[in-house]
């Protein structure tokens, strides 16, 4: 049995690379390719911590592409809390694997267009980043939008209000423009907003039962997660710092440790104090249709067992 065709768009970003170890320790998942995007820091990083964490996970087969290197519109901003390199402080060799030649949206649309021509599997894209590769492909190409058979990302936040600003989500926020796009380029939407990833808390006795695994990935998944802590349990209600990223892996993998509800969802360009905020009509006020399915609560003890399990087979 062949897994799901999936490519992962990746701005890694800590937690991004926990997600990329997650997919790639699932055997329920084909991994096509993973792109780069500038986001968490610059893509001179992304490009390389994508295969950084390819590398440690011994899967130098996966074709890492590199994309855009700033956002659509807006001035670029950079993420707060994945440190310098994009990786905290693990220091992961560099890699020898080479990158693709060609370009990440270049990549995103051949796949998709022959996808959407139905020459293979319709693709599930899964972005854990600024949205850019994707809405660029979307613009170029909109007949694309029917070779995708979902689009899960993480961004967006509702009733938490922001992390980024006081009502945006940091993936939302760095490239909003390229988010309306996707959001409405007609592709079927999960959203991974941060009132969801918010309860996916990486405890220290969660943390420790991964590194008790005791292999070298594993250890380093637990370095990473560690640099990542937020410490803010007033707002989260306990310590560790939330795990935004893995959850869409863990979407495709064990869909029914989560639940939400489908909505139309859009996101604010013009604002000047909500610029990046995402609105859900949850009550269908604008009486527009349902744009994306979005996620509100999650199973925490199921996301780390899983995890945990997925990181001990590495
Ligand atoms: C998102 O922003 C980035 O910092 C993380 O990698 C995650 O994708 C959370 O807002
Ligand atoms: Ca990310």
């Amino acid at each position: 049995m062949t897994g799901r065709p999936i490519i992962i768009d990746t701005d890694p970003g800590v937690d991004d690379a926990i997600a990329i170890l997650l997919a790639l320790a699932s055997p329920e998942l084909d991994i096509l390719g993973i792109c780069a995007v500038a986001g968490n820091v610059p893509l001179a990083a992304t490009r390389v911590n994508a295969r950084r964490v390819c590398e440690l996970a011994r899967r130098t087969d996966i074709p890492v592409f590199a994309g855009c290197s700033r956002p659509m519109l807006r001035d670029q901003i950079y993420g707060k809390y994945s440190g310098e390199s994009g990786l905290g402080g693990t220091l992961l060799p560099d890699p020898s694997m080479p990158e693709q030649d060609g370009h990440a949206v270049d990549f995103l649309s051949r796949t998709l267009l022959s996808a959407a021509r139905g020459e293979r599997d319709k693709v599930t894209v899964c972005t854990l980043g600024p949205l850019t590769n994707l809405a660029v492909a979307l613009a170029m190409r909109p007949e694309i939008a029917g070779g995708i058979e979902a689009i899960v990302a993480m961004g967006g936040a509702f009733r938490v209000l922001g992390n980024r600003s006081p009502s945006a989500e940091y993936n939302i926020l760095a490239d909003p423009h390229s988010a309306r796009i996707v959001f409405h380029s007609g592709a079927p939407i999960t959203l991974a907003p941060l009132d969801m990833t918010f309860q996916a808390l990486a405890t220290p006795a969660r943390v420790d039962h991964i590194r008790d695994l005791g292999t070298p990935v594993a250890r380093a998944a637990a370095e990473l997660i560690t640099y990542y802590d937020r410490n803010d349990p007033e707002r989260y209600g306990a310590i560790g710092g939330p795990l935004h990223d893995p959850t869409v892996i863990a979407w495709l993998l064990e869909t029914g440790m989560f639940s939400g509800r489908n909505a139309w969802v859009g996101v604010d360009c013009e604002g000047p104090l909500t610029f990046g905020h995402t609105v859900v009509d949850w009550w269908g006020k604008r009486g527009a249709a349902n744009n994306a399915h979005v996620l509100t609560d999650v199973d925490a003890e199921r996301f780390f067992g899983l995890l945990t399990d997925r990181l001990g087979r590495l």
